[in-house]
């Protein structure tokens, strides 16, 4: 039921006091006068807290539960970091404020900046994109704007392997590149062969995530980067998955020149629904004249925005970007400390390969080799044998209350169910996910209608997402 329709004429959570202040009339011009009052929600302060309540308790977080989300690091979200985004100091400023009177924000965007380039192996970075597919726009936008300042007009295709997360390829082509896509090998690496076969003169850039959407580390990277390095062409480094290295080897080391982070994976900010993100991106020292400006540094310990950089892509978003995701990250680096965030990203790797053991002991996982954060059950097998998909597996997860694992990615897996549990999960909660993927699994060969017709508890059941997509219904329509 909607506020609306809780309404009730003449309840009131809040009346204002008869005050001895005198009635004004005000010159409002008539065509800007309301014909009727508006029609809003007649509530007392309980119905509006209980409404609330109910609404915020069927929604399904990681406060609330495990939330295996490959490709997504949807870790614990820790409470300080809301604590000192919520300081008035930084939640209560205007982005318009002098400069010379935001000293405090700019300072950590300074030093988070710092902090980011250190964790990178970089030389300097924006913090302008709000997400991290913005993020790969920017830095496609930086690589393309490189290209035409050494006048190398023929540059026009950004290699992407077959890997790739789905964003990789759609912000080269936003950025005008065209896509050529490179197949992996079996084992779900990249194929120097296929890859020596591609690069030419013409190729502007590789795109290329690592560990990989199979969570696998591309061993051959300093082989990879030389050979693109060679032909003239950037190493791009998409940062979603640096959970698995955070701290322990760093993308600039392997040889990449552009990088692009998601604080609001790796760095513990909340995300998902589209919130708000935060998405850097680093560059090495030859590629920073090209970064969006402004640009935060510091001269005569003082921090201010340097618009002065005329080689500049330009604005990518307004202001400095999400700058209250930058207070999380910030606290959430300076709490963790260098040891806490390199054990957190081993923690993450056991973690990961803990529970792929178990799993592998009832379902295929797409790669035999050991993992990074995350691994990939390849669920083609056990759909042949019992005809239920991966994704009533993931849809009657719900009903034992786990959030689903993504599923049908990567693209190169059939029936894939990709699987992150991030280090902040304890043996207990990933022995608990195991045993309920076992039952789901045995359920499916012994009742698979059960599985089928997956959720049975949750507000809604099987939503038709297509429609979801292309026609929502955001608003509320008042009946009569
Ligand atoms: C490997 C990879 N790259 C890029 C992205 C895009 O990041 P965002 O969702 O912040 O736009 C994701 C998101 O899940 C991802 O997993």
């Amino acid at each position: 039921m909607t506020i609306f329709e809780k309404s009730v004429t003449g309840r009131k959570a809040f009346r204002f006091p008869d005050t001895a202040i005198e009635k004004r009339e005000f010159d409002i011009p008539n065509h800007l006068l309301r014909k009727k009052a508006p029609q809003l929600p007649e509530l007392s302060e309980p119905d509006v807290v209980r409404h609330y309540t109910d609404l915020a308790s069927k929604n399904y977080s990681v406060d609330k539960g495990f939330y295996p989300l490959g490709s997504c690091t949807m870790k614990y979200n820790p409470k300080i970091n809301e604590y000192t985004a919520a300081l008035r100091g930084f939640s209560q400023i205007h982005p318009y404020q002098p400069w010379e009177f935001t000293q405090g924000a700019l300072q950590i965007i300074f030093e988070l900046k710092e902090f980011l380039c250190e964790i990178t192996g970089m030389d300097d970075m924006t913090l302008q994109p709000a997400a991290g597919a913005h993020g790969e726009l920017t830095g496609m936008l930086i690589a393309r704007a490189y290209h035409l300042s050494k006048g190398d007009f023929k540059r026009h295709i950004a290699l992407v392997p077959d890997s790739a997360h789905g964003t990789n390829p759609a912000s080269a082509a936003m950025a005008g590149f065209d896509v050529v896509e490179l197949k992996s090998t079996e084992d779900g690496l990249i194929d120097l062969a296929e890859l020596k076969k591609n690069l030419s003169d013409e190729v502007a850039v590789l795109m290329l995530t690592n560990p990989n959407t199979l969570g696998l580390f591309e061993k051959d990277i300093t082989e990879i980067a030389k050979m693109v390095h060679d032909a003239g062409a950037l190493l791009y480094y998409d940062g979603a998955n640096l959970n698995a290295i955070m701290g322990r080897v760093r993308p600039g080391d392997m040889g990449f020149d552009i990088v692009h982070l998601n604080l609001h994976k790796t760095f513990s900010a909340p995300h998902g629904m589209g919130g708000p993100g935060s998405g850097p991106v680093g560059v090495k020292s030859f590629l920073a004249e090209f970064l969006p400006i402004p640009v935060i540094r510091k001269a005569d310990d003082k921090y201010y925005p340097d618009f002065n950089l005329p080689k500049s892509i330009g604005r990518v978003r307004s202001f400095y970007g999400n700058f209250l995701v930058m207070v999380k990250a910030y606290t959430y680096i300076l709490t963790m400390g260098r040891d806490g965030l390199t054990h957190a990203s081993r923690m993450a790797v056991l973690n990961a390969n803990y529970l792929r053991t178990l799993i592998s002991r009832f379902l295929n996982i797409a790669s035999p080799r050991t993992c990074m954060h995350e691994f990939v059950v390849d669920g083609s097998e056990f759909v042949r044998q019992t005809g239920v998909k991966v994704l009533d597996v993931a849809k009657r997860l719900l009903d034992y209350g786990v959030h689903a694992p993504t599923v049908y990615f990567p693209l190169i897996v059939h029936e894939a169910m990709m699987i992150e549990p991030t280090e902040t999960e304890s043996k207990d909660t990933l022995d608990m996910f195991s045993k309920i993927l076992k039952q789901i699994v045995e359920e499916a060969r012994t009742k698979p209608d059960i599985v089928k017709n997956a959720p049975y508890k949750t507000p809604v059941r099987r939503l038709d997402d297509v429609t979801a997509t292309k026609k929502p219904v955001y608003r509320f329509k008042r009946q009569g």
